[in-house]
């Protein structure tokens, strides 16, 4: 495995209270693999994502990462990595360890972007453009694992599937393993071979794309994947949403934290000995490849 992750519990304390956004969080990433963690705002996605960097500040992390350190980002929001006082040549140099005018124009060129780009602050560029030089840069820096976190949620319908299809197509020819982390089944359908289910904190199924799309067992999978429009559906048929909200980390449920909006819960849900979901078998979480 390029990357494995067991147990991973993230926490922070304010003002005397603990609040656990990431609380047993375990799934591994194989080398040249595409891996995705799916899961609403708020269910500890960025946090997990960030871990693997060692980018999370003042928290008690717990669990073990083992594995590749050699990890890029590609964020959704590219001015929080990007220098906005810095040429973007100067940059991805940087990211290459030195400079070396024909690798920067190679590199640029490889992610669709102009010999002048390299001239240009990240303010003049467009969110997409800006996306192609977080994507160059991880190529600079020979990473093994690129971790996509929303990476396209800023951009038009057309820019984004232009950023993913060249994360893929960047990543098959360098042998780069991706995490994509998102909130969307259907872009994890298209993108990443094997998925994690996220939700409140935790892995609540994992699998390959193809079986938790064709038989989702947990009820928060179901209810993602039946929000992701299919060509065989009928025409009038309407995409269904989860009703209610991810509830805040301070205020997690007593038992199975998607009880408040699961259509199948039962008493045995809501008990503080609560275990796993029965409409999961054991092995459906936390799950490895
Ligand atoms: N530094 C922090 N201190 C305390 N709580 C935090 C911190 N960072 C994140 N959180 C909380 O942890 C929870 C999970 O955050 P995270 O950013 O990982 O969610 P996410 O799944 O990536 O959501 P989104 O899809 O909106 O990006 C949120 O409720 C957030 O408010
Ligand atoms: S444990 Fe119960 S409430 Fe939770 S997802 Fe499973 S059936 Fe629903
Ligand atoms: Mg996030």
């Amino acid at each position: 495995m390029l990357l494995t992750v067991e147990h991973l519990r993230i926490a922070f304390k304010s003002e005397g209270r603990v609040s656990v956004p990431v609380r047993d969080v375990s799934f591994s990433v194989p080398r040249s693999g595409r891996v995705a963690i799916v899961g609403e705002s708020g269910c500890g996605k960025s946090l997990t994502a960030l871990s693997l960097g060692s980018l999370v500040d003042r928290a008690d992390i717990t669990g073990k990462i083992s594995g590749t350190k050699r990890i890029s980002y590609v964020f959704q929001n590219p001015m929080q990595s990007l220098n906005p006082v810095m040429r973007v040549g100067a940059q991805i140099s940087e990211a290459l360890g030195g400079n070396s005018k024909g690798e920067i124009v190679k590199l640029l060129k490889d992610v669709g972007l102009g010999e002048d780009t390299q001239r240009k602050y990240p303010c003049q560029l467009s969110g997409g453009q800006q996306q192609r030089v977080m994507i160059a840069m991880a190529l600079a820096a020979r990473s093994e694992l690129l971790v996509a976190d929303e990476p396209t949620t800023a951009l038009d319908v057309t820019t984004q599937k232009e950023v993913l299809d060249l994360v893929d197509r960047v990543a098959k020819a360098n042998s780069t393993a991706v995490l994509l982390i998102t909130h969307n089944l259907g872009l994890v359908a298209q993108y990443s071979d094997y998925v994690n289910v996220m939700y409140a904190g935790e892995i609540v199924e994992s699998g390959s794309v193809f079986d938790i799309l064709a038989n989702p067992r947990h009820p928060y999978t179901e209810g993602l994947a039946a929000a992701v429009p299919r060509l065989d559906a009928p025409k009038d048929a309407l995409l269904q949403d989860i009703p209610g909200t991810v509830p805040p980390p301070t205020s997690w449920p007593v038992g199975c934290a998607f009880a408040p909006r699961c259509p199948y819960v039962a008493e045995a849900c809501r008990k503080s000995d609560f275990v796993s979901c029965p409409k999961v078998s054991h092995n459906g979480k936390g799950g490895s490849i």
